[in-house]
């Protein structure tokens, strides 16, 4: 309040999405490392695209994405995964969670019913919720997805006469579990897919990242009858900021994609960046990237899961991950991590409570570490941090 009485405040624009708070491990981040974002691969891509096709990339892009990304994505594909997908079953998106938002918005009516992996990555779960979806969990345990509870839950639903308009899933390095569905679940699933013409949506973005062996084909692979979309994105693979992602998915669902009003408008998403990521793959910098990022990563989940065996009381479980983000850990039974997330970060440790993961509740006594953003020795000192409060609690 100054001398006239008048109050001044101090608005915070703040730049970025994530909060680093000094004194405190963040385990709750789900971010790439800052510094191994490739600001000078970019810059390269980017001076590349100005001094050869400016006019183009300035332009209002085309509604599938420019023919440039989408030619050097599907070589990228071929090359990385062994399958090349055909040009009309690719759609350049905004990211894995705008290509989640346009499905919902297009395919989907307030009030139809989604199935839902149980834990699932929680922030698509509020997309679903701001399109109206009823959200009903199928369970998973350490193989991925229950393919036998879906079942279940299909024939059931199918007495009522409802059918639901898709089913989510993180099939590979599930955000937060880490797990990865295994190949005859994949194989289970495509056929329940395709026996019940239910639209599996499967989520993609972590399939790269893997640190131990390549994981199994992908469920969209597994599913000629085109009943599978599979999202992927350069979020986590390059950089989130760039809102940059794709689709595949049938060229009926492609094309429902492409004549939307606000593609019609506004023409092809990120459409400029578009064309950076495409140079970026022409140059060959996006496969150093991942090799750099396998290897930092892969030794950042060693010293966790290491540090964890060293500090954390034997209560505590968790699964070693083989790729991805996260160490999904399941503190004493009875426990409430999201009640005990205060006595944590005053320990100067914090991590996601495993709650938010579960559409329907459950979840209670698990914690979502991160641990990609944090360096070997925050990691220990958090991990050790997090020990000894347990220690205490215990
Ligand atoms: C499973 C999953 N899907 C989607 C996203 C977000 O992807 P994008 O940045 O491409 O929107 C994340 C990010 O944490 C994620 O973990």
């Amino acid at each position: 309040v100054n001398s006239e009485g008048k109050v001044k405040m101090k608005l915070s624009l703040p730049d970025v999405q994530y909060d680093l708070r000094p004194g405190i491990v963040e385990f709750r981040a789900g971010h790439p490392d800052l510094a191994l974002l490739p600001a000078t691969g970019v810059l390269q891509a980017t001076q590349v695209v100005l001094e050869r096709e400016a006019s183009q990339a300035l332009s209002y892009g085309a509604e599938q994405g420019p023919g440039c990304l989408i030619k050097q994505l599907c070589a990228w594909l071929e090359h990385v995964e062994g399958e090349r997908p055909p040009l009309t079953q690719v759609m350049i998106t905004g990211g894995a969670s705008q290509a989640l938002d346009m499905i919902c918005m297009l395919l989907t009516e307030p009030g139809d019913i989604a199935l839902v992996q149980s834990p699932t990555y929680h922030l698509a779960l509020r997309v679903m919720r701001d399109h109206h979806l009823e959200l009903l969990p199928v369970p998973s345990d350490d193989e991925g997805l229950r393919v036998d509870a879906l079942e279940e839950t299909l024939t059931l639903l199918q007495r009522r006469g409802r059918q639901p308009c898709m089913l989510y899933l993180v099939s590979t390095f599930n955000n937060p579990s880490g797990i990865t569905l295994t190949l005859e679940r994949r194989n289970a699933l495509a056929e329940l897919a395709q026996h019940y013409n239910l639209i599996v949506v499967e989520d993609d973005v972590y399939y790269k990242l893997w640190y131990d062996t390549p994981p199994p084909p992908s469920i969209y692979s597994l599913t000629p009858s085109g009943s599978a979309i599979r999202l992927g994105s350069f979020s986590k693979i390059l950089a989130p900021g760039l809102r940059l992602g794709w689709m595949l998915a049938t060229p009926k669902i492609v094309q429902r994609c492409m004549k939307s009003g606000v593609l019609d408008s506004g023409g092809g998403l990120g459409h400029f960046t578009a064309h950076v990521v495409a140079a970026f793959i022409e140059l060959g910098l996006l496969d150093q990237q991942i090799k750099t990022l396998r290897a930092t990563y892969r030794e950042r989940r060693n010293v966790l899961v290491g540090a964890l065996k060293d500090h954390l009381p034997k209560e505590c479980h968790w699964l070693t991950p083989q790729g991805g983000f996260f160490v999904w850990l399941r503190l004493a039974q009875g426990m409430d991590s999201t009640a005990f997330l205060q006595t944590a970060e005053d320990a100067g440790v914090s991590y996601i409570p495993g709650a938010r993961f579960f559409a329907d509740g459950g979840g209670d006594n698990y914690c979502r570490l991160n641990f990609t953003m944090l360096s070997l020795d925050e990691i220990e000192q958090g991990a050790h941090r997090l020990g000894k409060v347990l220690y205490n609690y215990l």
